[in-house]
């Protein structure tokens, strides 16, 4: 809500201004319509500092406890839906400290004493970051349940394996959908090392070069679960590192979200037809009554676009900043926050999706049954009989050729047939020949032979709490 423009001195950084903003600067400048979602973090930043103020004697208990109840009526307020905030006084920061100090007097107006906005939106930000990292944490873990729950219940489904898009070696699917598991791991570990480095407290750079007031830096750090402090006052007021971090681990996520999607897209054609997607999450076609579309998956692979344009628009905002603080500072946000809805909700609904996909491993098998998959295991088989594998390679070359000419696969093939290319071709070549005997003889650790596929899934259950 727009509320009438107020004379010069009453902004609060009025005093030397003879004339008011121009209600153009007013407007293009001010970052309340967005910065209004750290209110929360704010208050719980000033609530430390004034405590911390009031320990060091820069203000008295009674100014605290002022301050301590004026933030938390204004708090119930701003959670009530009720707090108007005004443009004119530009942020979330300027905003709350002007109604503390309308409410409570001349204590509010000691609050802002050894801080600048220019620590205060950096220890918002982390503040608040800390808390996203942890809330993205719970929604990977969610995605690679849901992830590891259709592992277990495809146990044993096969499929063929794909390079290049093109079939390759036959597969297990629950080692595909693993193989997700895995990429959101480590997508977690990145946001753990990301967290480490926003939880490092910056409140006492003040505007840039700390201050000379006596204030006490650790013990804000420890009141608000901080694992250390910010070591330089210059590079604390001008840094976006941990922001530019998580829009990167954010893309990260929103990548592998597209890859997923990109697969699930091509797996619903007719062509593919590997699996259902299921009423509730496709959408129809207002002209071809026969379509059912995947426009989830296809907006999950579009948001990607948003994910990755923020990090990019963030990088380029600090490019060329000199040190330290520069408002250009203040486009951190936007781009953080949409990056942060978007990539939260993608990850919902992934997961939601995958619950209800159904996957048709009849289909499955039977993509397996084309293409000569078994070709490799053909090969080596002829190594374990001592021939070097490039000659194995040759003679399955020219097997696959004989094959190609007569339109048959390889297990169609008469074992005198067979020893045509090689005399060291027995009868128990059969058994590598089949998708099965291929699939289950991959032990190799990693590989998707049942036998390391079944490990794999019991250790990702361990590691997500999941009973197996
Ligand atoms: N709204 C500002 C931002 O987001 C807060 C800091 C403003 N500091 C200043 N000196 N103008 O960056």
């Amino acid at each position: 809500m727009m509320a009438e423009s107020i004379r010069a001195s009453d902004k609060m950084w009025g005093g030397g201004f003879a004339e008011a903003t121009a209600a153009s600067v007013e407007a293009f400048s001010a970052s309340i319509q967005y910065d209004a979602r750290l209110y929360r973090h704010d208050i719980m930043g000033s609530r430390a500092h004034a405590r911390m103020l009031a320990r060091q004697e820069l203000i008295t208990e009674e100014e605290r406890d002022a301050i301590l109840q004026g933030l938390t009526e204004i708090e119930a307020e701003i959670d009530r839906g009720e707090f108007v905030f005004k443009p004119e006084l530009e942020d979330v920061h300027m905003n709350i400290e002007k109604a503390l100090t309308d409410r409570i007097g001349l204590a509010g107006a000691k609050l802002h004493t050894a801080r600048s906005r220019n620590d205060q939106v950096n220890l918002d930000f982390r503040l608040y970051l800390r808390d996203e990292a942890d809330s993205l944490d719970g929604l990977l873990a969610e995605t690679q349940k849901a992830f590891a729950r259709q592992a277990r219940k495809y146990l044993g489904a096969v499929m063929p394996g794909y390079t290049h898009l093109q079939r390759a070696q036959p597969v297990l699917l629950t080692h595909h959908l693993l193989a997700y598991v895995e990429m959101f791991q480590r997508d977690r570990d990145r946001l753990a090392g990301c967290r480490q480095r926003i939880n490092v407290m910056p409140l006492g750079a003040a505007a840039m070069a700390g201050t000379g007031l006596p204030i006490d830096r650790h013990s804000v750090a420890e009141e608000l679960g901080f694992v250390a402090i910010t070591a330089n006052s210059m590079d604390t007021t001008g840094d976006r590192d941990f922001a530019l971090e998580m829009l990167f681990c954010l893309s990260l996520i929103q990548v592998h979200l597209s890859r997923l999607a990109e697969e699930r897209v091509l797996w619903s054609t007719k062509e593919f037809d590997f699996v259902r997607i299921g009423d509730r999450y496709t959408t129809g076609s207002s002209i071809m009554p026969q379509k059912k579309n995947p426009d989830i998956p296809e907006l999950i692979r579009g948001k990607t676009g948003r994910v990755a344009g923020a990090l990019m628009a963030l990088l380029m905002t600090v490019k060329g900043l000199p040190l330290t603080y520069n408002r250009d500072l203040q486009e951190d946000k936007e781009q953080v926050f949409d990056a942060l809805d978007t990539v939260k909700a993608s990850l919902a609904i992934t997961a939601e999706l995958l619950g209800h996909a159904e996957f048709k491993t009849e289909r499955l098998r039977a993509a397996t049954a084309g293409g000569f998959m078994t070709a490799t295991d053909l090969a080596d088989y002829l190594v374990r009989r001592n021939m070097p594998f490039r000659q194995a390679h040759g003679v399955v070359g020219r097997i696959v050729a004989f094959c190609q000419e007569r339109s048959c696969e390889l297990i169609d093939l008469t074992l005198a047939e067979l020893r045509q290319f090689s005399g060291l071709i027995d009868a128990d070549v059969f058994a590598v020949l089949s998708v099965d005997g291929s699939v289950s003889s991959r032990l190799s650790a990693g590989g998707t032979g049942r036998a390391r596929v079944e490990e794999a899934l019991a250790q990702v259950e361990r590691l997500l709490g999941m009973a197996s």
